[in-house]
């Protein structure tokens, strides 16, 4: 696994106190507390009537990984490439990261026909999993400027979750590919990204403390909303090593904020 840099400047002031009426407390309250090791323990210590609490929390814990789930849809493989080396950055941070994709929609004949690498390593997602992870990270290859047919349609059967405010709070990033270099790859990353501010989830991008994303030396993808990558026309350019470094970047940069998040709304 390749060894991405810190981003370094991640130093996040410490939470405020909220107030128990607070909507934010209110959330860190239902979605943490109940499972947090600490006050299942407590809870049982106090079922059992146990005073035997007097030792400090951080003793006991468990060390908190963040889980981070890399979720795309890929056609030639391009997208593909682009998640594994996401997942190796949130691995490098300490995150726990699955990589999952999205189910194809076309026909396998047409995919045949269109030369679809239809033998991909990742296993398909369920909409309802998006729950179990703490950040979650959405690839695409671009079509006409924006998210493909297949991601779509993904996150169209995620309503429930949105009904339910389940992914509210939670870690959100985008990556993407196209074949030109200004064939939208920033609106292709800012259609993912609607989608999981609807969710109410924080949306991080690629900062610029990955120097790749000036490079005027090589053509190059990358933005600050996101990894990208150039395919060409006849999707023969593979993702460089400016690129994969990009995507290792942000696949760091997106577990360590939501680490981060994690122990704090655990304090
Ligand atoms: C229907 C369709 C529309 C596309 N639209 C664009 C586009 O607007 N801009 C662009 O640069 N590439 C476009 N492409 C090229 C794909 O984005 C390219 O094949 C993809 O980035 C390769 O990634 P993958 O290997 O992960 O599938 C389009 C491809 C298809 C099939």
């Amino acid at each position: 696994m390749t060894q991405v840099p810190s981003a370094g400047f991640i130093k996040h002031p410490p939470l405020p106190t909220l107030h128990p009426n607070d909507a934010c407390a209110r959330y860190r309250i239902h979605h943490h507390a109940q499972t947090h090791p600490a006050t299942v323990r407590n809870n049982n210590n106090n079922n059992n009537n146990n005073n035997n609490n007097n030792q400090p929390a951080s003793a006991k814990e468990p060390e908190m990984k963040a889980k981070v789930l890399v979720l795309y849809y890929s056609t030639y493989g391009h997208t593909e490439h682009l998640a594994n080396a996401i997942a190796d950055g949130a691995r490098s941070a300490g995150a726990v990261a699955t990589v999952k994709r999205v189910p194809e929609l076309m026909p396998p004949e047409v995919a045949k026909q269109a030369g679809a690498k239809t033998e991909q390593a990742a296993p398909v997602a369920h909409p309802d999993e998006l729950a179990d992870y703490d950040a979650i990270i959405i690839g695409s290859p671009t079509r006409f400027g924006r998210i493909s047919a297949q991601v779509a349609n993904f996150l169209d059967q995620t309503g429930s979750l949105w009904a339910g405010g389940k992914l509210i709070g939670k870690v959100g990033g985008a990556f993407v590919s196209t074949a030109s270099q200004h064939g939208g790859a920033e609106t292709t990353l800012f259609s993912i990204l609607t989608n999981l501010m609807h969710h109410g989830m924080i949306t991080v991008g690629l900062p610029y403390a990955f120097g790749g994303l000036t490079r005027m030396d090589e053509i190059t993808g990358g933005a600050p909303y996101g990894a990208t990558t150039l395919a060409g026309a006849d999707g023969a350019r593979q993702p460089s090593e400016n690129e994969l470094a990009g995507a290792r970047f942000q696949g760091r940069h997106i577990a360590e904020v939501a680490t981060t998040l994690l122990r704090g709304r655990n304090q």
